[in-house]
């Protein structure tokens, strides 16, 4: 719970593509995104946010291509909204060989790929990072991703995180309940790797997944990832209320944010959790320089690159609304939608008309922009955590990588003199920084069902 005093958690906010929510500044002569291709640009950039002593990176990522505006992908690909995009997965290793302390949130759908090779993937790389590995749990909200392997349309909202639940309860077999803590022994003189006894077979039928089949991967450092998700309707609440441990919320104020964060925090405590056992993340732009004057200059130059209608077609794909159709000032009859339903129910309730959601998207996207000197943005960061009652930020790339260069560079010393903010990393896992209890999920967390003390026990 937001507590005075207490330090900030920041994640860069970033996507293996061009442009991710800032639609646009990839156009500005600064920005160096147009090289995510590279290796390099992400072993650079996960050195800066080391530096910076930034908590992780987290990397946004997608199924299926933004084909709602004008009912295509034309302006999709002209400005290169979240297109073309890669795989954000296989990128960890290469940061996580020039970082020590850096943790890394991977986005990841859950209709990618079944259960038992996802284990897999997410277990090596929590051994190759030494236990430095997030997933941000996705169920999708594009029909496009449905078509691109063979299906009509995606499943209905709320069978999604139905299915998203189980595919967590078979993770969760694997993970945590196949191998024995002291399963492997690794004695030469024995001539025993891992002991029979201690290592036992998933055997999971469900009304989604079957899956009979020992965990390929030896216990890692922290066994299931840290997990992260962001759905913000009831339903997606529920889910975030179950597993959980870091929350992405998206909020244009923190009056806004103190909403969104008690409803998950109550949802956490009927779920038999601790208010305390998330961390909730706000979605933000800052733009900072040593003067006022220079960081009102600099926003006016970014505004001059951004592409507010390029985020008008990514908010098209979130809400499914084809925006093109209508005029500046129509009213646009936002019904039920399939795709992300909190945000579609925020832009009804507020009777946002395209000139409205146009001069929202001034910056390419809708995250709210903090601007001044650090003093100035440390003074607003404070504010949001107070009021919102939030734990920390997901800071947005307006160009790359100054955005972030600028906040380690700038505002964490701010915040550091303020005692808001790390002076040097904890040791330990990812989960054990976030949370400073140990490198495991908590007994109370979901997960402990299908530990093996438990299965014993039934
Ligand atoms: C701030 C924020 C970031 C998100 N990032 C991604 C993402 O990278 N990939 C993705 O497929 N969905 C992403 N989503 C969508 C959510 O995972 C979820 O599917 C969506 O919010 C639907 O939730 P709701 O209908 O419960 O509100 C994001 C949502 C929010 C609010």
């Amino acid at each position: 719970m937001a507590l005075p005093g207490k330090q900030i958690l920041v994640n860069a906010f970033n996507m293996n593509s061009v442009g991710h929510i800032n639609h646009g500044t990839w156009t500005h002569p600064r920005d160096t995104s147009t090289d995510y291709r590279k290796l390099d640009y992400w072993t650079s950039l996960a050195k800066t946010l080391e530096r910076g002593l930034f908590d992780g990176l987290f990397l946004a990522d997608i199924l299926g291509t933004y084909d709602i505006y004008g009912g295509n992908v034309d302006l999709t690909l002209r400005e290169s909204i979240q297109l073309p995009v890669n795989d954000p997965i296989l990128l960890v290793s290469a940061m996580a060989a020039v970082t020590e302390h850096l943790g890394f949130g991977v986005t990841v759908n859950v209709n990618q790929e079944p259960p038992y090779t996802f284990a897999r993937r997410m277990s090596t790389l929590d051994h190759l990072t030494g236990g430095r590995i997030g997933w941000n749990i996705v169920t999708g909200y594009l029909d496009s991703a449905a078509r691109a392997v063979g299906r009509d349309a995606q499943t209905g909202h709320d069978l999604r995180y139905d299915q998203a639940d189980e595919y967590l309860d078979v993770l969760y077999k694997l993970w945590e309940g196949s191998w024995d803590e002291d399963a492997v022994r690794r004695d030469k003189a024995a001539r025993v790797f891992a002991d029979p006894a201690k290592v036992r077979k998933v055997i999971h039928h469900g009304r989604f997944y079957d899956v009979e089949g020992y965990h390929l991967s030896e216990p890692s450092p922290q066994r299931t990832p840290l997990l992260y998700q962001a759905g913000a309707s009831g339903r997606g609440q529920r889910f975030a209320a179950r597993h959980a441990e870091c929350v992405f919320i998206g909020a244009l104020t923190p009056e806004a944010a103190q909403k969104t964060s008690r409803d998950i925090r109550a949802a956490v405590v009927a779920a038999g959790r601790r208010p305390e056992d998330v961390k909730i993340f706000v979605g933000i732009n800052v733009v900072t320089d040593r003067s006022s004057a220079a960081a009102r200059e600099k926003l006016q130059d970014y505004l001059a690159h951004t592409s507010p209608e390029a985020g008008l077609a990514h908010f098209a794909a979130s809400t499914g609304i084809d925006f093109a159709r209508y005029g500046l000032d129509d009213p646009i009859p936002y019904g039920e939608t399939n795709s992300i339903q909190s945000a579609t129910k925020l832009a009804q309730t507020q009777k946002w008309t395209k000139r409205d959601l146009l001069a929202k998207h001034a910056l390419g996207g809708r995250y709210p922009a903090l601007v001044g000197t650090p003093a100035e943005v440390a003074d607003e960061l404070e504010r949001w955590v107070r009021v919102g009652e939030i734990d920390g930020f997901n800071l947005t790339r307006i160009v790359a990588p100054e955005s972030y260069e600028d906040f380690a560079d700038l505002v964490v010393p701010e915040l550091q003199d303020r005692g808001l903010y790390k002076t040097e990393y904890a040791a330990g896992t990812l989960r054990h920084k976030v949370f400073g209890a140990g490198d495991r999920l908590p007994a109370r967390h979901a997960a402990e069902a299908f530990r093996p003390n438990r299965l014993a026990a039934e």
